[in-house]
Order: C-alpha cells, then sequence, then structure tokens
C-alpha cells in the first residue's frame, strides 16, 4: 500500500479499511507500507505493518505512512541519482513477491498506477483528493472534510466581515476544478463564487456586489478557487496565459480580484486564505464512511483477484471502474452542474452572467 501526492483527511481511515477487510477476508495476511508514497516503492524503503497499525487511525488525519508528490511526467526520466524509477518500482514489487499494489492517490497518482498495470504489475486505485476531480467517481475521500474546513472558514469570515462591513475574498483550494468553493460557497452562503470553470468578469462580480448594497446588505463574502480565472486571461493562448500569471504583481488570484473591487467600489476588501487547514485535521463523518467501504471494496477486489480496478462512488453504490477508463482524464465542474443552476436562483453570481 502506498499513499501519494497531496494528503488529505481520510487516508489512514481508508488504509485501515483496506486493511480490516483483508484481515477478514484472509486467513493470513502480509501488508507492507511504502514510505513517502512512490519513492518508497522506488528506493525500497517500506514497513512491513501489522494489525495494530491499522487501529485507532479512523479519525486521524494525514497519512501513517507520509506522502511525497512524484510527478507522472516524470516518470520515465530517471531520478537525480540516476535511478530508472519505473524499473525500480516493478523490482520493489517483484522482490517483496507482492500480490497487489494498493494506490491511494489523485489523479496524477492514478496515472503512474495506471502505467505499473500497463508494466504488468496487479494495482487497484483509490480516489483521493479533497478537490474531487477524479473523472469516474462521484466523490474522492478528503473532498467532503475540505468543503466542511472551507465552509467554516466562510462562516467565520461572516461575522467580522458583518461586523466592519468588509467584503471578503475567501480562496479556496482547487486550481484546477471549484469544487471545494462552489460545495462551500453555497454551504457558507457566498454571494459570490468564482471557479476555474467558468471565467469572471470583474465587472460583473462588482455589479452583484454593488446590487446588493443597494439592497442594504453592508457586507459581503466572495468564495474564490486558486484556480479562478478573468474571461480576459481565459481567452488568451495557455502560452500567453502562463507568462501573464508569471507577471502579476499579486501573490494570488483573490488578492487582485480584492485590489479590483476595493478600487472600484471605494469598500474596505480583506483577504482571506486558510489554505493547507483544509486538507489537515479529522476527517468528517461523511468521509470516514466513504473511505471505509472504499477500503471494504479493496479488499474485496483483492480476495475476488480482480485487479486493475479503480475503486469509486456512483450515487449509493461504492464499486470499481477499469482504471484506464479514468487515468488522465480531470472530472471539472459542468457549467450547466444542477448545483449551479440552483445557485443562480439563489442570486450568487458566478461573474458571468449581468
Ligand atoms: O491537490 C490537492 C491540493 O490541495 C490542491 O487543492 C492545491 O492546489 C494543492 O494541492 C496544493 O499543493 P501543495 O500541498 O503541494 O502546496
Amino acid at each position: 500500500m502506498l499513499t501519494s501526492g497531496g494528503d488529505c483527511q481520510a487516508l489512514n481511515a481508508t488504509m485501515r479499511g483496506v486493511a480490516k477487510g483483508l484481515y477478514q477476508l484472509f486467513e493470513e495476511v502480509e501488508i507492507y507500507g511504502f514510505l513517502d508514497g512512490y519513492k518508497g516503492l522506488m528506493y525500497g524503503n517500506y514497513k512491513k505493518m501489522k494489525e495494530s497499525d491499522f487501529s485507532g487511525i479512523l479519525s486521524r488525519g494525514g497519512t501513517i505512512l507520509g506522502t511525497s508528490r512524484q510527478p507522472f511526467k516524470l516518470m520515465r526520466q530517471p531520478t537525480e541519482d540516476g535511478l530508472d524509477k519505473v524499473k525500480a518500482m516493478k523490482e520493489t514489487y517483484k522482490k517483496l513477491k507482492l500480490d497487489c499494489l494498493v494506490v491511494l492517490g489523485g489523479n496524477g497518482s492514478q496515472k503512474t498506477a495506471n502505467l505499473l498495470r500497463e508494466e504488468g504489475l496487479n494495482v487497484i486505485g483509490l480516489p483521493k483528493t479533497i478537490d474531487n476531480d477524479i473523472w469516474g467517481t462521484d466523490h474522492t475521500f478528503g473532498f467532503s472534510s475540505a468543503v466542511d474546513i472551507a465552509t467554516r472558514a466562510i462562516d467565520e469570515i461572516h461575522t467580522t466581515a458583518a461586523s466592519h462591513h468588509r467584503i471578503f475574498v475567501v480562496e479556496i483550494m482547487g486550481h484546477k476544478v471549484g469544487w471545494i468553493t462552489l460545495y462551500a460557497g453555497i454551504a457558507g452562503g457566498a454571494d459570490v463564487i468564482l471557479i476555474p470553470e467558468i471565467p469572471y468578469d470583474i465587472n460583473i462580480v462588482i455589479k452583484s456586489l454593488k446590487k446588493l448594497r443597494k439592497k442594504g446588505k453592508t457586507f459581503s463574502v466572495i468564495a474564490v478557487a486558486e484556480g479562478a480565472i478573468s474571461q480576459e486571461l481565459a481567452s488568451l493562448p495557455k502560452k500567453e496565459r502562463k507568462l501573464r500569471l508569471s507577471q502579476s504583481q499579486y501573490p494570488s488570484v483573490s488578492h487582485e480580484i480584492a485590489d479590483q473591487i476595493q478600487r472600484a467600489m471605494g469598500a474596505e476588501v480583506r483577504v482571506a486564505v486558510p489554505g493547507h487547514v483544509q486538507r489537515g485535521g479529522a476527517p468528517s463523518a461523511s468521509d470516514r464512511i466513504l473511505a471505509s467501504r472504499v477500503g471494504a471494496k479493496a479488499a474485496e477486489l483483492i480476495s475476488q483477484e480482480s485487479y486493475g480496478r479503480l475503486v469509486v462512488q456512483l450515487g449509493e453504490e461504492v464499486t470499481s471502474i477499469p482504471m484506464e477508463a479514468s487515468a488522465g482524464k480531470l472530472k471539472s465542474i459542468s457549467p450547466n452542474d444542477n448545483h449551479i443552476t440552483q445557485a443562480r436562483i439563489l442570486g450568487i453570481s458566478f461573474g458571468d452572467i449581468r
């Protein structure tokens, strides 16, 4: 087993689920935990796990195995010390005579898992990420916990925003997709939600804020995804867009938006960035349930020798799909998503429609 990429709250809960399931389904089980993600598999850094290692970790955030980011695009390039990464991982797998490798990871990590499957290893993928952007599953574990934290951040900003009659821009995690921002924005009652999938026009954002002020609202909260993008930038070719972003005088898009609003409205605007707090602490009840079920499903697949599968949640069911069906595909929010339709009815602005 290994945990790869950015951590999230329900990694331990999921590993516990896998282990508990395996100890139930098999008389004898040997589990090796690779340390710091694929790095552990490459360098043969692992720990032979005991059943007791999986006790008391259901509610513990982070990962007891450690993690690291090992970009998929660099997998075919040797490490700094000249190690052939894919070859090394296969050798560790063979040396330990593993039956299966269980990968708890996000999009990039699942691409590598699929690569190892193509290289002949038995692999099972478990979709982890606070971003909820893995194609083929309704929800990833980690998402619900991050939404809870981001919602609490918006709630807490509300009281101070109201006291000072300020406008607050709350920057929420998600560079490529806006799932956390959309959910937390609705749950926290944001007036404006800006996500990468719907490029915004700052004039429309300002207009909607002015409208609220006119109606007597003395404060506002805007939920902005890290990867929110203006219509102007979105219309540029990728290379030019990247250059413009790298030349920006602002530390992030939220600061730019705050500055633009402050200049246009003369109102006091502040930025709040909960950052990695969104990935920290204990998993939510909903994540613990999903993680436990995903873990149990992985154990079941292993007992059936059904490999090359990604465990997914579809509606009420936890099931599995072929890894290759999902690998490399991002689950972004459709502008026609039902949540967006209803949010618009509630008067939430996405900065795109006047
Ligand atoms: O992919 C999860 C995530 O938390 C993103 O939402 C965020 O943009 C990114 O990771 C932060 O990465 P790092 O932990 O490397 O700073």
